[in-house]
């Protein structure tokens, strides 16, 4: 079954068409670990659950209800996305990941202190999967000093470049 049907089936709140068909398209047949940010009732977790019957499943919610939603074999973690310290302590418990999807909150803060905390527990082959990044420009307004998540991701790039050439230039005064 695909991914896109077992949306369905399982319940997850997750638009079939627009949403299943692109993780049709885009997620890999085998992974060993996934984690997704966001579980409310669970329907997604039973979904990944299902797709991926050998993999080790994560769940990550700041609701205390998702402690006790039927999330078949995954674990959840409860806490906040922007707790530096409830993160790191997920972070020991989890394995590399192959997929890391955040449909939390869809705020840019937290979308943006999850990345920069998860993206390094990423394969280097992995995907890291924002939802919902069509109100990021709202989002933004609720996050004093973050700009709105599309921006910065545009903008990663960039800081890569601005690392390397800062490193570069401090190699070339070293052995000038
Ligand atoms: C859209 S629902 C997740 C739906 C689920 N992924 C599915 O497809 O069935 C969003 C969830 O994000 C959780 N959430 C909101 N803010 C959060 C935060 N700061 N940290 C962790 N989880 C958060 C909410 O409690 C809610 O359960």
């Amino acid at each position: 079954m695909q991914i896109s049907q077992l949306f369905e089936k399982c319940g997850a709140h997750k638009d079939p068409i627009t949403v299943g068909s692109v993780y049709d398209d885009i997620l890999p047949e085998r992974v060993e670990a996934i984690l997704e940010i966001g579980v409310q009732g669970g329907g997604s977790m039973r979904a990944w659950c299902e797709f991926y019957p050998d993999a080790d499943v994560f769940g990550l919610d700041v609701s205390p209800k998702c402690g006790d939603v039927d999330v078949s074999r995954a674990t959840v973690f409860l806490g906040d996305v922007c707790d530096k310290a409830f993160l790191r302590s997920c972070i020991e418990d989890m394995p590399q990941l192959d997929v890391i999807i955040d449909d939390g909150g869809h705020v840019a803060c937290q979308q943006q202190d999850a990345f920069n905390a998860l993206f390094p527990c990423l394969k280097p082959e992995g995907l890291y999967i924002i939802e919902d990044l069509h109100v990021a420009k709202d989002s933004a307004r609720q996050s004093a000093g973050y700009s709105d998540t599309i921006t910065f991701l545009k903008m990663l790039p960039c800081s890569y470049n601005v690392t390397m050439y800062k490193s570069l230039a401090s190699i070339r005064r070293t052995f000038a």
